[in-house]
C-alpha cells in the first residue's frame, strides 16, 4: 500500500508514519513545517530505518498537491495537516478557516481528480461539544462548539459526508481523538509546541525539566469527584496504530464510517498529575485558578465501535503515557531544537 500522510511532520503524524512503516506500508509525507520540523522526519528515519520520501509543500498550494498526485499513485490519504490551536482560533479565525477549509477542500479535489477517493481524517471529540452523554458513542449528537478550530473538524466531517454521499466510490472514515499525550518509547519523537503550551501534558512536561515553574490548574469546582475536569488521554502510540486499522477497514470499503479513538477511561487533571509524580518520581507543583473559559466538566468516550469494526484498542494506560512524555522532554528539553 502507498499512503500520502498530510502534516505527517507533526506530532500524531510522525508517530502514525513510524507505524505505518513498520507495518511494511509505503508513505509520502507532505507537510508545510508550519508547526514542526524536519527533525523529526529524520528521528522517524532513525526509528524505522528506512527513508521517509517527504515533500515540503503546503496543502493549498495546487500546483504542488497536482504534482504529488501525479507522480505517486495512492491507495488513500491520512490527513492530518491544519492548525490546532484553540485559543489562537478564536483570534485569528481566518487563518483557521483558510488553513483547514481551503487547504482541505484543494486536498479533496486533488485526490477526486487523480481517482484516489479512500479517506481517513483527524476529527475530533471536540465535535460533541459538552456532550450529551457520557461514555460518549458515536451515535452521540454533535454538540455546541465554541472555538474556530472546533468548528473546521465539524465542517470538514460535513464536507466528507457531503463528498461521500454524492459520490459513493469515496471511502471516508473520520477519526474523533480524544486527547492524545505520551511519546514513541525511543524518546526521540514528541510533542514539540511553540511557546507556553495550552495543553495539560505539554505544561506538566515543562514544568517537570524546569523551564516553567508551576501548573495552572484551571477549576476544582466543577461537578467532578476531585472538582477537577475528566478527559479521556490516550497514547499517541496506540492513537497511531488505529490509523493502521483504519486503512485495513478503508480497503473492505465502508463508505462513511466513524470512530472514536480514546481509551474509554475518564481521568481528571489530579489524577494525571498524580500518575506523572509517581511515574517519573517528579514533583509537580500546582495551584488552583478560574475555570478556562470553554472546557467542558467531563469528556470520555465508549471505544466500543473501534474494537468491533477495527479490531483495534488502546494498550497504554496513563502511567504509560506519563512515563513516555517524560522520556521525550527530559532527553530533548527544547523538543527538536536540541
Ligand atoms: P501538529 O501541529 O503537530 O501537526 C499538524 C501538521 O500539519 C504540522 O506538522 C504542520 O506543520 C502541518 N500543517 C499545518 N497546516 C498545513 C498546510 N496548510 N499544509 C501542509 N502542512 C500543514 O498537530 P497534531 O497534534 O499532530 O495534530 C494532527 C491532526 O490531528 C490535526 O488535524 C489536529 O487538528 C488533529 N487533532 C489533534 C488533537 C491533539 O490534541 N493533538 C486532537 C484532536 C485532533
Ligand atoms: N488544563 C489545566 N492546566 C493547563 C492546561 C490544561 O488545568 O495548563 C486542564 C484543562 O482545563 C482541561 C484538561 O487539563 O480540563 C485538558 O486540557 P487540554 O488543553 O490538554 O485538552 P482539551 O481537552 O482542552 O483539548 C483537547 C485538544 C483539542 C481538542 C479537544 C477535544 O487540545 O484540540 O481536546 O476534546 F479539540
Amino acid at each position: 500500500m502507498n499512503i500520502l500522510v498530510t502534516g505527517g511532520a507533526g506530532y500524531i503524524g510522525s508517530h502514525t508514519v513510524v507505524e505505518l512503516m513498520k507495518a511494511g506500508i509505503d508513505v509520502v509525507v507532505v507537510d508545510n513545517l508550519v508547526n514542526s520540523s524536519k527533525e523529526s522526519l529524520k528521528r522517524v528515519e532513525a526509528i524505522t530505518g528506512k527513508a521517509v520520501p517527504f515533500v515540503e509543500a503546503d496543502i493549498r498550494d495546487r500546483a504542488a498537491m497536482k504534482k504529488i498526485f501525479a507522480e505517486n499513485k495512492f491507495d488513500a490519504v491520512i490527513h492530518f495537516a491544519g492548525l490546532k490551536a484553540v485559543g489562537e482560533s478564536v483570534q485569528k479565525p481566518l487563518m483557521y478557516y483558510e488553513n483547514n477549509i481551503s487547504g482541505s477542500l484543494v486536498l479533496f479535489e486533488e485526490m477526486a481528480a487523480a481517482g484516489c477517493k479512500n479517506i481517513i481524517f483527524s476529527s475530533s471529540a471536540t465535535v460533541y461539544g459538552d456532550p450529551a452523554f457520557v461514555p460518549i458513542t458515536e451515535e452521540c449528537p454533535k454538540g455546541k462548539i465554541t472555538n474556530p478550530y472546533g468548528r473546521t473538524k465539524d465542517m470538514l466531517e460535513q464536507i466528507l459526508t457531503d463528498i461521500q454521499t454524492a459520490d459513493p466510490d469515496w471511502n471516508v472514515i473520520l477519526l474523533r481523538y480524544f486527547n492524545p499525550i505520551g511519546a514513541h518509547e525511543s524518546g526521540t519523537i514528541g510533542e514539540n509546541p511553540n511557546g507556553i503550551p495550552n495543553n495539560l501534558m505539554p505544561y506538566i512536561t515543562q514544568v517537570a525539566v524546569g523551564k516553567l515553574k508551576e501548573l495552572g490548574v484551571f477549576g476544582n469546582d466543577y461537578d467532578t469527584p476531585d472538582g477537577t475536569c475528566i478527559r479521556d488521554y490516550i497514547h499517541v502510540v496506540d492513537l497511531a496504530d488505529g490509523h493502521v486499522k483504519a486503512l485495513n477497514r478503508i480497503q473492505q470499503n465502508p463508505g462513511l464510517a466513524i470512530y472514536n479513538l480514546g481509551t474509554g477511561t475518564g481521568s481528571s487533571v489530579l489524577d494525571v498529575i498524580h500518575a506523572f509524580e509517581e511515574a517519573n518520581g517528579v514533583k509537580i507543583p500546582f495551584s488552583f485558578k478560574p475555570r478556562r473559559a470553554g472546557d467542558v466538566a467531563v469528556n470520555y468516550c465508549d471505544a466500543a465501535k473501534a474494537k468491533k469494526e477495527l479490531g483495534w484498542e488502546a494498550k497504554f494506560n496513563l502511567t504509560d503515557m506519563c512515563r513516555d512524555s517524560w522520556r521525550w522532554q527530559k532527553n530533548n528539553p527544547n523538543g527538536y531544537e536540541d
